[in-house]
């Protein structure tokens, strides 16, 4: 087996921005003194947050290429299986991306971009989605899901080897024998190896893992080592705003303080 892709350069993957701007100039400044070429997102560039334009111009400018998020499709299509509170912030988000402000050529960009966003990107032995390499755009793959071992022997019978995911928030490593590996557990940092793997990078803008810090991830694909970074970015601002929008639900906001 073997890695087709650029192997002299360091990839950051990002995931599930959620809109939250303070939190993805964290992670963009953090990666840039990190010796990365390439900037790959996981897809969830919007929903949940206050700033989803500012956060797509983002994207499409440092992103190499980006993967469709469920709230991104729900922002093209009718949204299904989103609960009161999730839905009202994708019809928010909605209107927030029909605003130009003046410049309607980014709004039409910004739509197109989300138009054509791709499920899935295989490059040789390593595989790039939202969800899982079942369900690439709604499928979670939980930490608790190594005790359903017929869930996770079908998602690794897709993978090649490698395969880099979000959706879930929840950073960490799934290995082929069945185990789950958090950042805390191997010192933030995983040594992939010849066994296949799925690598869930965690979220830029609303983690879940009871860290409240920014989580993204840097592979050498030389090393084959993976690095889960943290960092701590001024999330009460991000709240403020979300507690200023009527249409944000207070919560969304108070999730940030504790990441959960
Ligand atoms: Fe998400």
């Amino acid at each position: 087996m073997f890695l087709v892709w650029d192997q002299s350069v360091k990839y950051a993957l990002i995931s599930d921005i959620h809109a939250n701007y303070e939190a993805l100039q964290v992670v963009l400044d953090d990666i840039r003194q990190q010796e990365v070429t390439r900037i790959i997102c996981l897809g969830d560039v919007i929903g949940y947050g206050p700033n989803p334009r500012e956060c797509l111009d983002e994207v499409m400018k440092r992103c190499e290429f980006t993967i469709l998020g469920n709230h991104d499709e729900a922002t093209l299509f009718d949204p299904d299986g989103f609960n009161p509170v999730a839905l009202q912030a994708v019809y928010w988000t909605r209107d927030e991306l029909e605003k130009s402000s003046g410049n309607s050529a980014q709004m039409n960009r910004r739509w197109d971009f989300l138009g054509e966003l791709p499920r899935m990107h295989v490059e040789g032995d390593v595989m790039f989605v939202h969800g899982s390499a079942r369900d690439p755009t709604n499928e979670y793959v939980f930490p608790e899901d190594v005790y359903k071992r017929p869930k996770l022997e079908s998602i690794f019978e897709l993978v090649t080897l490698y395969c880099f995911q979000g959706h879930t928030h929840i950073p960490g490593v799934f290995t082929s024998d069945f185990d789950f590996i958090s950042p805390d557990e191997c010192d933030y940092e995983y040594q992939l190896g010849e066994q296949k793997a799925l690598i869930n990078v965690g979220s830029v803008g609303q983690p879940r893992d009871e860290d409240n810090r920014s989580s993204y991830v840097l592979f050498d694909p030389q090393t084959k080592l993976v690095q889960f970074r943290r960092l701590s970015y001024p999330y009460e601002e991000t709240a403020r705003k979300i507690y200023n929008i009527e249409e944000l639900h207070n919560s969304l906001g108070d999730r940030l303080h504790v990441g959960r």
